[in-house]
């Protein structure tokens, strides 16, 4: 297992980004989204000073090699520990072209990464954080894959938003356990697809559990939104959530193990939504940049603050990037 120390009082910060899907020529000099991005993020590290940066998935399309460079260049430039867990658009054309990035990632040096079995796709690996000398938090990246044959609707569809396989769990079950036995009793899941759980929170959450774009961000800080119990929650839900539409089991095996305390996912760009159900808090990072669809008040990242029991709080830090526009 990879092992990221950090020693003082100072409480380790994990800045994670999600969503940028960039292609090759908005890394160019001139183009407006790329300058958002990096206007995005350069300002993020600045403010947060992270001690590392997780990106969940869809950073750019299948096969734009071009692109996926240019994000491992752009953040080893940080000089920051950084690492991504793959989207539906990364595995949009297989396992050859994300096999391809996680080459020229890997001579990245900065870039964190543990190779596990190939079958169960392509980036499931955990990381522990050392605070001070002992075990804070389990950070477990997972790959979520693409769209699974599902049956068929009302509409003639029959594909579904894939989750974690019956195998993937298993391997999750391992890694929390191994953990456990490490003396880490705190561990965040980050997943590019959320688990289908993120489903029963928003209807225990929310007085109205369905996208609703007449609630701002601004609505979501106060009560307005949220059921008696669900008060601390924050955060918008304004498009349908795109879960595997099945209970894949994610949930039940995080209950059962205990340690589970935070679980992300990116994916819906328009949902940033946070709420705490049955003692997990279900987070949808904030996206990062103008990349495909997007809110311009929904700029940012996510950032979690660590000390020696793992996770103490969870914000989004928000780049406000209107005059870019
Ligand atoms: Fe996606």
């Amino acid at each position: 297992m990879i092992t990221l120390k950090h020693n003082g009082d100072r409480d380790f910060r994990l800045l994670n980004l999600t969503d940028p899907q960039l292609k090759a020529e908005e890394w160019e000099e001139s183009n407006k989204t790329g300058a958002i991005f990096k206007k995005t993020v350069e300002t993020l590290v600045s403010r947060v000073s992270p001690d590392l940066i997780t990106l969940s998935g869809d950073l750019s399309y299948a096969g734009d090699l071009v692109s996926y460079k240019n994000f491992a260049d752009y953040f080893d430039s940080f000089k920051i520990p950084w690492t991504c867990c793959f989207g539906n658009h990364d595995n949009q054309d297989g396992d050859a072209p994300v096999r391809a990035v996680l080459d020229e990632y890997k001579k990245h040096p900065c870039f964190v990464f543990e190779e596990c079995d190939p079958a169960l796709g392509n980036g499931n690996f955990a990381i522990l954080i050392e605070k001070n000398g002992k075990s804070a938090e389990g950070v477990i990246l997972m790959d979520t894959h693409d769209r699974v044959p599902y049956k068929t609707d009302e509409c003639g569809k029959n594909l579904a938003w894939a989750g974690l396989t019956n195998a993937q769990l298993g391997w999750l079950s391992d890694r929390i356990t191994g953990l456990k036995a490490a003396g880490c009793n705190d561990t965040t899941l980050i997943t590019h697809i959320p688990i289908n759980a993120y489903l029963e929170a928003a209807q225990a959450a929310f007085k109205n559990p369905k996208p609703d774009k007449s609630v701002t961000l601004a609505d979501s800080l106060g009560t307005k939104p949220w059921n008696a119990g669900y008060e601390d929650s924050y955060g918008v839900f304004h498009e349908p959530l795109s879960a595997y539409p099945e209970d894949e089991g994610a949930f039940d095996l995080i209950q059962k193990l205990g340690t589970t305390k935070n679980v992300i996912c990116g994916h819906n760009h328009v949902n940033n939504w946070v709420v705490k159900y049955k003692g997990v808090r279900f987070i949808f990072g904030t996206k990062t940049g103008i990349g495909s669809y997007y809110e311009p008040d929904i700029n940012g990242g996510t950032v979690l603050c660590i000390d020696e029991n793992g996770v103490k709080s969870v914000n989004h830090e928000y780049v406000d990037i209107k005059e870019l526009l």
